[in-house]
């Protein structure tokens, strides 16, 4: 709901459980004055204060009031240069040279609905879900105008943020920065999460008191990134899964990002997100609008656990646009660590035979397919069917896979091209590179110029004419390489600070296109497997990939990690081969089922190299997941351990929105003899209902949640627990 008081130029944004508020002060400045748990309407612009501190300038309006200053209060969206000393919103070069930005309000609009941005990812949401508020300012010196976009999601405790910059004078004006989001805090004890890692170790959780000054993460990459993702959290210093103050905050975007967190002189904070300022200029005609990326905000009074299952909800309900519109997603397998390059259609075919016995649903066929590709070092760039490998393409393929009684899915990788390669060839320049410096590779490969149209055009249509050839139900959309080299023969050297973000746009553009002309294809997203897992790229492809690392054990933490703002229906997740191609760990087949079914779930693995023994686990685990599928896809989320804290196991649970169904996951560690008894106390469950445990007994909930179920000891390592709760 939102609350407008317009005498007192005070805007409050109330959701279920928590409220957001902004004032225009006397001279128009526009003041953050409160964000947390849910108020009745009152004005709490109280809470700013004001004093005569020393070296913070005192605006012109305040006269001799040396109590009044920028650099003090709280903003809604801070400006720069002329006296407010701590992270900036916006940082705007003005045609006189100067780079400053002085903003004052000057009126508001209320719409029902969410609002939408053109060619970027936002969440959707009809009159009756969401509605808008667009909070205008204005420099009337430099003669821009900035609209503040909010969107209210009240059963989601979401509020998403967007901001669009109109120069409205007669002269270009370049914006260097245009964060998404500013949000200051009256106070500093706060914890900062970020989520880092690297290739094959994405997106762990890293956790420290706020320090004086600046800190943060982001990205330069071109992508989120695996490094640290565009995702993070402020909390209380005592907040935990069920206790606490906690505020999310999620870009969706997905090219170079940063979120900055700075604990200023007087005990404040400021959180500033968007894209990264790094080689970033936009060139702003008179009259032209620039528009930044959206910014989710969840704040949980009640811990860690809440703010991720409200994450959770409101990106299945109104972010994720799912092909399958709650049907079920089919169980697939993938070819790719089973044979890498070495494949042709009859061994597929063979996978394929083996395992739609087993009740998987869909093959996908994985890099190596196309062009002159049997190794990574050529062929990107060249979507044409390799014929040697696949006889009469993929008419002839698809329908032989289809007879088997599955649907056949693709891979493809639209944003790369190989130096040895027709495409390259035929035009080098597409490729970006600077001027007299020969491009870095990266797995031997280039990045295409996505930002021109025309590339853009001749790689979608190739990539079209494929998917038209057969019925292709299934596309992983991957992107192998960071971005370096970044300049574009298209452009202009003055505009050369706009290539990383029209790159990204670029990418947006081809993904929605996609989507468009084949609305029935579910697209898995990937980058080096979990290199570009963001809010932005979960808009256009309902799952993304993880990780590159398929072991069970590394990815208890990587998904653990992951779980804190994306659904587990996006979260690829597949049972591979032992010894693990990553880190050569042997588990127990069990154990990768079970990790892998807290995601999309499905096989990377040669069927056929599966004992009879194997098939029948294969087939009962298959059986499983899709018997519980919506309880796990749909359901809520509770991470019941954290992997990081060296446990004896891992455990997490899922509870259906009803609470008469759950299921609770559990790996334990490596083997210990005479181990001590150990109880796992569980989540969610409703404390008034009985529960049968793997369909026994009639256990109290409040029992269950409070004394806990007793855990058998583990026998040898790794092995894994599946328990199933029905209401009775
Ligand atoms: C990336 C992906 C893998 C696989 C290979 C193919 O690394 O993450 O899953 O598709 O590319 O080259």
């Amino acid at each position: 709901m939102i609350v407008l008081d317009q005498e007192k130029n005070l805007s409050t944004l109330h959701t279920q459980n928590t409220t957001y508020q902004m004032k225009a002060d006397r001279f128009r400045v526009l003041t953050h004055t409160y964000y947390g748990p849910r108020i009745k309407d009152g004005d709490l612009s109280y809470l700013v204060r004001y004093a005569d501190r020393a070296c913070a300038p005192n605006p012109s309006e305040a006269g001799l009031d040396r109590t009044y200053s920028l650099n003090t209060i709280p903003q809604e969206f801070s400006t720069c240069g002329v006296g407010d000393f701590r992270l900036p919103s916006i940082e705007m070069e003005l045609p006189c040279g100067s780079c400053s930005a002085d903003l004052r309000y000057t009126g508001f609009e209320l719409r029902r609905g969410k609002y939408a941005l053109e060619g970027l990812p936002a969440f959707r949401g009809t009159e009756e879900e969401a509605e808008t508020l667009v909070l205008f300012l204005e420099d009337a010196a430099a003669r821009v105008r900035v609209e503040l976009y909010y969107g209210v999601f009240e059963r989601y405790d979401l509020i998403t943020r967007a901001v669009r910059v109109v120069n409205l004078g007669e002269e270009p004006a370049r914006l260097r920065q245009c964060a998404s989001l500013c949000l200051d805090f009256l106070r500093s004890d706060l914890d900062l999460i970020t989520f880092n890692g690297c290739h094959l170790m994405e997106r762990f959780p890293d956790r420290a008191p706020l320090r004086s000054g600046v800190q943060g993460v982001g990205s330069v990459r071109g992508t989120s990134s695996h490094q640290h993702n565009p995702f993070v959290v402020l909390c209380d210093h005592s907040a935990n899964e069920d206790y606490g103050l906690c505020y999310g905050a999620a870009l969706l975007y997905s090219g170079n990002f940063q979120a900055l967190a700075e604990a200023s002189q007087y005990d404040n904070v400021r959180l500033v997100m968007g894209i990264n300022p790094y080689q970033f200029c936009w060139t702003l005609e008179p009259g032209q609008s620039f528009t930044a990326p959206e910014a989710a905000l969840i704040c949980s009074p009640g811990g860690l656990g809440p703010m991720s299952r409200q994450f959770h909800r409101a990106i299945r309900a109104h972010l994720i646009q799912d092909p399958y519109e709650g049907r079920r997603h089919p169980v697939l397998i993938n070819n790719w660590e089973a044979t890498y390059f070495d494949f042709d259609a009859d061994k597929l075919v063979d996978f394929a035979k083996t395992a739609a016995p087993l009740g998987v649903e869909l093959l996908v066929m994985d890099d190596g397919w196309f062009g002159k590709r049997d190794d990574d070092n050529s062929g990107l760039g060249d979507w044409t069917v390799n014929e040697k490998k696949l006889p009469g393409g993929l008419e002839a393929l698809v329908p032989r896979i289809q007879e088997l009684g599955m649907s056949f899915g693709i891979w493809i990788e639209p944003e790369m091209v190989s130096e040895d390669s027709q495409l390259y060839r035929e035009h080098p320049d597409w490729a970006l590179r600077i001027p007299a410096r020969i491009p870095a590779r990266g797995r031997n490969q280039l990045v295409l110029d996505f930002s021109r149209p025309e590339v853009r055009q001749r790689v979608y249509g190739q990539i079209k004419a494929v998917l038209s050839s057969a019925d292709i139900s299934y596309v992983k959309w991957d992107m192998n390489r960071s971005l370096s080299d970044v300049w574009s023969a298209a452009l202009p050297p003055e505009r050369q600070g706009e290539v990383f973000h029209r790159y990204v746009l670029g990418v947006y553009e081809m993904l929605d296109q996609l989507r468009h002309d084949f609305p029935h294809i579910l697209i898995e997203g990937c980058a080096g497997g979990g290199g570009r897992f963001d809010a932005g790229m979960l808009y256009y492809t309902p799952q993304i990939w993880c990780s590159d690392n398929t072991d069970a054990i590394d990815r208890l933490r990587i998904q653990y990690g992951t779980s804190f703002c994306y659904p587990i229906s996006a979260v690829g997740a597949h049972v591979s081969a032992v010894p693990n191609e990553a880190n050569r760990r042997v588990t127990p087949l069990e154990t990768r089922g079970t990790v892998a079914m807290s995601g999309t779930f499905g096989y990377e693995m040669d069927p056929n190299k599966t004992t009879q023994e194997e098939k029948e686990a294969i087939k009962a685990q298959v059986a499983f997941f899709k018997e519980h599928y919506d309880l796990i896809q749909r359901g809520d989320y509770y991470r019941l351990t954290d992997p990081f804290a060296e446990g004896p196991y891992t455990a997490w649970e899922h509870v259906s929105p009803d609470r008469r169904e759950a299921l609770v996951s559990l790996v334990y560690g490596a083997a210990h003899a005479a181990a001590p008894f150990r109880v796992l106390r569980l989540k969610g469950l409703d404390p008034a209902l009985r529960y049968q445990v793997n369909g026994r007994g009639a256990h109290p909930g409040d029992v269950l949640m409070s004394a806990g179920w007793p855990l058998p000891p583990a026998e040898g390592d790794y092995p894994a627990l599946r328990l199933y709760l029905r209401a009775v």
